[in-house]
């Protein structure tokens, strides 16, 4: 096996599938653009999800990249072996073009040629079949082909070997996940026989279904490989190394954090403790880097979370100081920013961040002792009931551990069940609204936001006729039922501005403007007029969307991923309902649109323009 740093095995896996025909594809926002659904990029194809659907990608069928991702689910779990909030993941992709032969065939090489992985410690799954699609014999065979022996071959049912959709509908598939052995001996069995035995480091997924509202699977357009492996998990297995945290990656992180806690690192505790600070200082790091602040809705939520279970954990190991987390964070900077230059760039506003969030976070744990403190004293039994002790974490982020320690060293006992209770109840009512939240899919493509989506970049264009051209898109939000639209603008706007603007929308609206894209560089968008945010976030490639043409004017011209309508009559009429401040110099507009076509169709390549 070949003992590859982190850094090598990422430049290794590009060159690989660069040298396979693949074009290498920068990685995506955590925050994923134009899409309310979901709160983090999760996977590397998330930003992929319209060229899944059969839309042409600027740089062709194939593809490869690495994608930070973000997920919040395992979060309880950090800090055991193998979870972590964030982690890099290296994906290959197929936009109908290589299948499964082709699919496995390089993912098999890379293993055991590239990264030498022996044979012997490899093993597979497939996807055993059920009434949506057929047992996955096909890839058992492609991989009996390549010399994985049959018995290292498990078939396991959708709930494993099934990929997707992220959301509630989208593109999905069977999935082949390659395994390695981490038990104890000889390796044994498959992963569907000795499950905890085997450790997954890689996902091909054949993504050729769609799954639709009704639960149906209807065959995509195109067949699709979307694969993903896991960074860490790799490094984990070729630098021989008990967990994650001990790679090199992580390595420098959790030294420093274990310099601070002086050295304690011999209790289970103060380990999970130091792998909770490493973990979570550095997907705050990146969350911040991408433009996410701290705040209690949404991603900022996320983020304040995980630096408040942060200075928790800092707090535990008793590490001294009040800017815990901006100095862990520097050591994440200086360990990310040659894979990634953006940390380096955005430093300043990072650990300014992380200095006023712990502050603040600091203060609050000052306020809950005091109102503990009030508590007890008006207690007549010995018992802190669970309803209080829910009061005390959810109304002053007083956490329930130090209530326990606080209320254990006043001789006092603490009503866990009590508050366990009072927890699950608030946690089904947030469960409710997330799971809500996410029933509009991965990236929500209905008509109705396609149209708002399309009325955004009307309303941005009318906004530079009528206030100037200082206004660009700071911020925007589409759900199913209104837009939301932040631009930087010193006054509140009148009722006649706001009147214009509308009048302008609606114009455009009637002249019936037809909507279509083309590719360019991001010089070239810049070239030509296009509106857009001229920072590092494109690809080389981009997407120019034109609402007009030649003979009726151009409108709107703006880099944007899409997908938008065909023509802007399909927006029925426009309406703003609200102009309002949104920060100091940023003004905030909802509007909507009303008497579409419920059935849209989407704009299309302009095959005119080179
Ligand atoms: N999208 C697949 C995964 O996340 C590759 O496992």
């Amino acid at each position: 096996m070949r003992p590859l740093t982190t850094d090598h095995i990422r430049t290794a896996y590009l060159d690989f599938f660069a040298s396979k025909s693949h074009k290498i594809i920068p990685g995506a926002s955590l925050v994923p653009e134009n899409d309310p659904t979901v709160l983090f990029t999760t996977a590397g194809m998330h930003p992929l999800v319209p060229y899944l659907l059969g839309e042409p990608h600027p740089k062709g069928k194939r593809l490869a990249n690495v994608q930070l991702c973000v997920r919040t689910q395992d979060i309880d779990e950090v800090g055991d072996a193998s979870h972590l909030t964030c982690f890099e993941m290296l994906g290959n992709w197929s936009l109908g073009d290589y299948f499964k032969e082709e699919a496995i065939a390089m993912s098999f090489e890379f293993l055991t040629k590239i990264l030498e992985i022996p044979l012997s410690h490899l093993a597979v799954t497939c996807f055993e079949g059920d009434k949506d699609a057929p047992r996955d014999d096909e890839s058992a065979e492609i991989w009996m082909k390549m010399g994985i022996p049959r018995e290292r071959i498990g078939f396991l049912p959708k709930a494993k070997n099934w990929w997707g959709p992220a959301g509630k509908t989208g593109p999905c598939g069977p999935d082949t996940e390659m395994f390695y052995w981490i038990g104890k001996g000889e390796p044994t069995g498959n992963p569907a026989t000795h499950d905890a035995e085997w450790m997954e480091i890689w996902n091909d997924v054949f993504m050729q279904y769609n799954k639709k509202e009704d639960g149906a699977f209807e065959p995509l357009v195109q067949r699709n490989v979307d694969t993903g492996m896991g960074l860490e998990r790799v490094a984990k297995v070729l630098q021989g190394v008990e967990t994650v945290y001990e790679t090199d990656g992580f390595k420098p992180i959790v030294e420093v954090v274990e310099k601070k806690a002086e050295g304690r690192r011999q209790k289970t505790e103060d380990v999970r403790h130091i792998r909770i600070i490493a973990d979570h200082i550095k997907a705050a790091v990146f969350m911040l880097a991408d433009g996410v602040e701290p705040s209690n809705v949404d991603q900022g939520y996320v983020l304040r979370k995980i630096i408040r279970r942060a200075v928790r954990s800092a707090k535990k190991l008793s590490i001294q100081g009040s800017t815990v987390c901006s100095e862990i964070a520097c050591v994440v900077i200086e360990q990310y920013e040659e894979p990634y230059p953006k940390l380096k760039n955005k430093e300043s506003i990072v650990l300014s961040h992380l200095d006023r969030e712990e502050g603040q976070f600091r203060k609050t744990l000052e306020e809950g002792l005091k109102h503990f403190v009030r508590l007890t004293e008006k207690m007549s039994s010995k018992i802190i009931d669970g309803q209080s002790a829910f009061h005390l974490y959810d109304t002053y982020g007083f956490p329930i551990e130090l209530t326990r320690d606080m209320a254990h060293e006043q001789g006092l006992s603490l009503d866990e069940d009590g508050f366990i209770k009072a927890f699950e109840e608030h946690q089904e009512k947030s469960r409710a609204g997330a799971e809500k939240r996410f029933a509009g899919g991965l990236a929500d493509h209905s008509a109705e936001t396609t149209k708002l989506h399309t009325a955004t970049h009307l309303l941005q264009a009318a906004l530079r006729i009528v206030l100037g051209d200082h206004v660009y898109q700071k911020g925007s939000n589409v759900t199913a039922e209104r837009l939301r639209f932040d631009f930087p603008h010193p006054d509140k706007m009148t009722p006649e501005q706001i009147k214009q603007v509308e009048d302008l929308v609606n114009k455009a609206i009637q002249d019936d403007l037809p909507v279509s894209f083309h590719v360019t560089t991001v010089e070239g968008a810049k070239k030509e007029g296009a509106i857009g945010v001229f920072d590092d976030r494109y690809a080389s490639d981009v997407k120019v969307y034109v609402m007009g043409d030649d003979k009726k004017g151009v409108f709107s011209k703006e880099i944007c991923g899409g997908p938008h309508v065909a023509r802007t009559s399909m927006l029925g009429s426009f309406k703003i309902q609200k102009e309002e401040s949104s920060s100091a110099g940023v003004r905030r507009i909802k509007a909507i649109v009303s008497g579409g076509p419920q059935e849209i169709v989407v704009a299309k390549l302009d095959m005119n323009i080179k």
